[in-house]
């Protein structure tokens, strides 16, 4: 993996990758705005052009683009591609807010330790391969779990097995289906995700000026 970049001193620039509500992206883009959050959105790469994230997206004149997701197109093209729309404009923080994909090697290379998802459990417990949307909570209340919640963690070739940056907890109810306990949780992601970008951004940034400040030798 290769060094990041330096983060734009200002207002660090989020990257979004999206596939479809996007309901997190736009929790992050109203913390943008409300200066919850110090960062701006440079970009929504989505992963089909039905995501209906995209609308909002577009109501909100942020820079929007679709890299499509085909078997045709080989992975290694498509990331190559998602690589290029980053870049392109000039992202430093990559944030997953439900898209569908597992990131390749050379979306992990071009921005190592940058690149944060949120997951709708507490992870480590029900995260990994096929665990994603209602399979989650269909196996946390089979297993009668009393406690459920999301999770930010940065992204690594680990599916769900990156270092975790933030959770936040919710109660399972006897009466809860899959669909009530996703609600639940989703409005707590809505809470927590720009929660947790912020104070990654705020550490990046400081780290950085540190390294500036520190005498040569
Ligand atoms: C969320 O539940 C998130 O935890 C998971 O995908 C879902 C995305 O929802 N990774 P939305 O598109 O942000 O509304």
């Amino acid at each position: 993996m290769g060094q990041p970049e330096k983060l734009n001193a200002t207002l660090p620039r989020l990257g979004i990758l999206i596939s479809g509500r996007g309901s997190n992206m736009q929790a992050i883009y109203q913390a943008t705005e409300s200066g919850r959050l110090n960062a701006c959105i440079a970009v929504v790469i989505a992963s089909n052009s039905h995501a209906a994230g995209l609308v909002f997206a577009k109501e909100k004149n942020l820079n929007s683009t679709v890299v499509k997701h085909t078997r045709q197109i080989g992975k290694a093209c498509i990331d190559k591609a998602v690589v290029s729309a980053l870049q392109g404009a000039d992202v430093d923080i990559v944030i997953l807010a439900g898209y569908n994909h597992i990131i390749g090697s050379a979306v992990l290379s071009a921005f190592p330790n940058r690149i944060l998802n949120i997951h709708p459990s507490l992870l480590p417990a029900y995260g990994g391969k096929g665990m994603y949307g209602t399979a989650v909570h269909e196996a946390v209340i089979q297993n009668k779990e009393t406690q459920s919640g999301c999770t930010v963690h940065l992204v690594n070739d680990v599916i769900d097995g990156g270092a975790i940056l933030g959770q936040s907890a919710v109660d399972v109810l006897p009466e809860d289906t899959p669909e009530s306990l996703s609600q639940r949780i989703l409005k707590e992601e809505h809470q927590l995700y720009p929660k947790v970008i912020q104070t990654f951004c705020a550490s990046l940034l400081k780290s950085q000026n540190s390294e500036r400040t520190q005498p040569k030798c």
